[in-house]
């Protein structure tokens, strides 16, 4: 209500704040918006139903005034990747694909083909790569191409892409932001470039998020960098112990010092801060041993999310990249002995003795021999 038609007809056409439809906003939406667009640096926000309404809402922003041709990294969320090639494609947009790790590749593409938007992860799921988002910032800007960078796994506190170059930043709020596996959301945060677009997109298409969950998401918020921080701290320790364990073959994790990408990581992830994501290979596994090992978990929850106050575990093979072919999944590098463990805040001596009770039962008998006894020391 109103106090008068000339105020909601001030309202409606933007010469004076306030609500008039709730797709067009509500009050508890507001709030959020403005809190995340604070934590990104940003200079408008969108709450969304989900984090993919959120990346559909964010391309469509990132191509409207521009060629609809989409640069996308090949290490990518897999449901953002069918979002690519099983709609934006069929819609008529141009999708491509390139190793967003590998600079030279990169520059080349955008130079030769110009793309309308060029998408990419800050540390990318489920092998934690990095890639050099300030340097590729430069390249689409070069370029008039919108960077776009799906932040989910990093949050504000490791990585604030818009300070580094990017023109929108989308992240699955379900995840860290809101942090309690309680809530389906997303958000879009723009540069100043892209708020009106932002902002009168969102208005027609309404990717909207209900108030309920944005009332959710802002309490999660609030111990946000308390979680976040033990949940990295955890991570680093869990790293560590899997890295020593006869029966992983390899960890995945932005502290190893021979990390692929650890010159970038050194520049634009904090000391100390890498995430909470640990992925890693079991040895000499497919899916039967890794099925036997996620079903001997106990404390660690086997679910398809992540950034949860539980930690936990994701087979990408049959989950997160289950829509791949086991080609494309093989291009990716991920092999079926490949977990994703989302390290939640419990005592980390307690993840570590669940990972070692379920490890020992899946690995074979001459592995087995050189199981270490359960150790959490550094
Ligand atoms: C990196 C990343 N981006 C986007 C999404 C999609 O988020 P939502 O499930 O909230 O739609 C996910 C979901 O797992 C994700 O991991």
């Amino acid at each position: 209500m109103h106090e008068s038609t000339a105020t909601l007809d001030r309202v409606m056409g933007h010469e004076e704040e306030g609500w008039s439809y709730a797709r067009y906003g509500n009050p508890t939406n507001g709030a959020l918006e403005e809190l995340l667009c604070e934590l990104e640096g940003g200079a408008a926000a969108v709450a969304c139903a989900s984090g993919m309404m959120a990346m559909q809402t964010a391309f469509i922003v990132a191509l409207t005034d521009r060629p609809k041709r989409i640069l996308a990294a090949s290490a990518l969320y897999g449901a953002t990747t069918g979002m690519l090639t099983k709609i934006m494609e069929p819609l008529g947009a141009e999708v491509a694909f390139v190793d967003m790790c590998d600079p030279p590749a990169v520059e080349r593409k955008i130079a030769e083909w110009k793309p309308g938007c060029v998408i990419l992860e800050t540390i990318s799921n489920p092998l934690l790569r990095v890639a050099a988002i300030d340097r590729i910032a430069q390249m689409s800007k070069a370029a008039d191409a919108a960077l776009l960078v799906d932040s989910t796994f990093a949050t504000p506190l490791l990585v604030r892409p818009l300070e580094l170059g990017a023109n929108l930043v989308v992240h699955s709020v379900t995840k860290f932001l809101a942090g309690h596996g309680d809530v389906l959301g997303g958000v879009i945060i723009s540069d100043a470039a892209h708020a009106e677009t932002l902002r009168s997109v969102a208005r027609l298409s309404g990717p909207v998020l209900g108030p309920f969950e944005s009332y959710l998401t802002m309490r999660g918020v609030k111990t946000f960098v308390l979680r976040m921080e033990r949940q990295c701290a955890n991570a680093r320790r869990v790293a560590q112990w899997l890295g020593a364990h006869p029966a992983v073959a390899r960890v995945h994790f932005p502290e190893d010092p021979t990390h692929p990408d650890a010159e970038i990581i050194a520049r634009l992830l904090p000391r100390g801060l890498y995430g909470a994501i640990v992925s890693f290979e079991l040895r000499n596994a497919g899916r039967e041993e890794v099925f036997r090992f996620m079903d001997a978990l106990r404390l660690v929850v086997c679910g398809t999310s992540l950034g949860d106050v539980h930690s936990l575990l994701l087979y990408p093979a049959i989950a997160s990249h289950r829509d791949l072919s086991p080609k494309q999944r093989e291009r990716q590098g991920i092999g079926d002995g490949l977990v994703r463990l989302c390290c939640g805040i419990e005592a980390v001596e307690d993840i570590i003795a669940d990972l070692g009770q379920a490890l020992e039962k899946c690995v074979s008998s001459e592995t087995a021999s050189e199981l270490p006894r359960i150790s959490v020391a550094g």
